[in-house]
């Protein structure tokens, strides 16, 4: 978006210490400097906020460490820092720790959000009455429109919902409130579906960092089933550009699907991975990568096949991804090549715990 005419918005950010978040926070600051940024986020083991650190200092920026089910917290916020976007993207996000506990997606993803959009809701009307316009923007999933089968055509806005993990069933219950309060009381909701994510900043549970941290590691790369499960990959900076056409172009009321039109297969990914870190990365544990593929037992309810029409959005609101899943891979092996401060200390106790659960 262009910088030269627009007035400066104070835009409240959930979530913004996680992986998707962390991008669009650091894009929005990037691209719009005059803007008020706060942050709020409970860092949970997917928040760090140390990926936030270089804006901290920034007189325009404010990182608040509280919880999004809390409402006094959230209307105090709203109210004191005049907040006019709220940008959602707080959420429990892994599907695997969606099936080993479930309570915590319902918490955050459903409670979570029916508390910001009631707290928005009752903050709106001072908004408008000092001549504001708002916008809540409810960042979600693909999965919430459940499997395609190989010949299916692509998800599109009104593919009817059908979630099958309690990952998905929660965003999907958050996606129909923030519909509902667009069409009960008439609050400037849009909600964004998107497909799956990969880049910087990323937790090392995802499949992504997953396997780049194991061949770092010399560990077995674990591939799920038979490996043709397919996703529809976007590189994050395109999602975090695409949320910001939505948030200066799209429409209250509608729904916007995000994706890259990069179908591709789990396991043809991760030779794609082995491929660029055996070129890129000097001191492998373990040459060929490739040779660490390890295939384990399928995680339960596996959806197939996600793919995305992003038809209405590339022609509504003009937004098109920058890269392919080739450039866009090679610059996230690069990135986790470089930034091993960064990811090294997530693999803590907890974690390795937690892997030992799902993959012994
Ligand atoms: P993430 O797990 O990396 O980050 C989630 C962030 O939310 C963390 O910083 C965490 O501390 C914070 N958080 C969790 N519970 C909270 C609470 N109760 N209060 C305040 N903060 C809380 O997630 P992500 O991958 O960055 O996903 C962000 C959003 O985008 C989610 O809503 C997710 O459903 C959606 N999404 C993700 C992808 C993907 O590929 N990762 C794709 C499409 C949509
Ligand atoms: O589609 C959007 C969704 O993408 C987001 O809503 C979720 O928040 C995000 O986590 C992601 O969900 P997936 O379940 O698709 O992502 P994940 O990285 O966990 O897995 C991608 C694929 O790789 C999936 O088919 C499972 C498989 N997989 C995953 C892991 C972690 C493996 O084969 N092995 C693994 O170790």
């Amino acid at each position: 978006m262009s910088n030269s005419s627009r007035t400066p918005r104070s835009i409240l950010i959930t979530g913004g210490a996680g992986f998707i978040g962390s991008n669009f926070v650091h894009h929005w600051c990037e691209s719009y400097p005059d803007d008020r940024v706060v942050v709020l986020d409970a860092l949970t083991y997917a928040g760090n906020r140390a990926t936030l650190a270089d804006l901290e200092e920034k007189p325009k920026f404010r990182f608040v460490d509280g919880d999004i089910c809390d409402r006094d917290l959230v209307e105090t916020l709203l109210r004191e820092e005049s907040i006019d976007t709220v940008a959602h993207f707080a959420a429990e996000s892994h599907v695997d720790r969606s099936i080993l506990g479930p309570d915590a997606f319902v918490q955050t993803n459903v409670i979570g959000t029916f508390v910001l959009l009631e707290a928005f809701r009752q903050y709106y009307p001072a908004l408008t009455e000092a001549g504001k316009s708002g916008l809540f923007l409810h960042v979600s999933t693909d999965e919430v429109y459940g499997s395609l089968e190989p010949d299916d055509p692509a998800f599109s806005e009104t593919t009817s919902y059908e979630p099958n993990s309690p990952y998905s069933a929660s965003k999907a219950s958050s996606d129909h409130f923030a519909r509902a309060y667009f069409h009960t009381y008439g609050l400037p909701t849009i909600i964004t579906n998107c497909s799956n994510n990969y880049g910087p900043y990323h937790f090392p549970e995802k499949l992504v960092p997953l396997m780049c941290i194991n061949m770092l590691l010399g560990k077995p790369l674990p591939v799920y089933g038979d490996g043709l499960n397919v996703r529809d990959w976007l590189f994050v900076r395109d999602h975090c550009t695409a949320l910001d056409t939505v948030i200066h172009l799209g429409k209250p009321g509608e729904t916007y699907n995000i994706g890259g039109n990069n179908e591709v297969a789990n396991i043809d990914l991760v030779k794609m991975l082995c491929g660029l870190m055996d070129e890129l990365a000097p001191n492998l544990p373990t040459r060929p990568s490739e040779s660490l593929i390890t295939y384990v037992k399928d995680r339960a309810g596996h959806d197939r096949r996600y793919a995305i029409d992003a038809t209405k959005i590339e022609t509504e609101l003009g937004w098109k991804p920058s890269v392919t899943v080739e450039e866009g891979l090679r610059q996230t092996v690069e990135w986790y090549l470089a930034n091993e401060a960064w990811w090294k200390p997530l693999l803590s106790a907890e974690y390795q715990a937690y892997y030992d659960t799902v993959y012994q």
